[in-house]
């Protein structure tokens, strides 16, 4: 399944309860995954949740080109 396709109050970050939702937004803000991390806190305890994210952050950017170049 898809990242995107799954429930937005997953929380994708143990550590600091951060959702995928807050992620998203924060990343159709435009922020980058360290200002995610600065901003919500996730990526700053165990780490463990880093594959995930950035997983998560590729998608959207992938997402986000493709529906540029509709
Ligand atoms: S789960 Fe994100 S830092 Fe630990």
């Amino acid at each position: 399944m898809s990242q995107a396709s799954k429930p937005t109050d997953e929380v994708l970050c143990q550590c600091s309860g951060t959702r995928r939702g807050n992620i998203q937004n924060l990343f159709e803000q435009g922020l980058d995954i360290q200002a995610i991390s600065r901003w919500t806190g996730a990526l700053s305890g165990c780490g463990g949740c880093e594959w995930d994210i950035a997983d998560f952050l590729k998608e959207l950017a992938e997402q986000q080109s493709k529906n540029s170049k509709r």
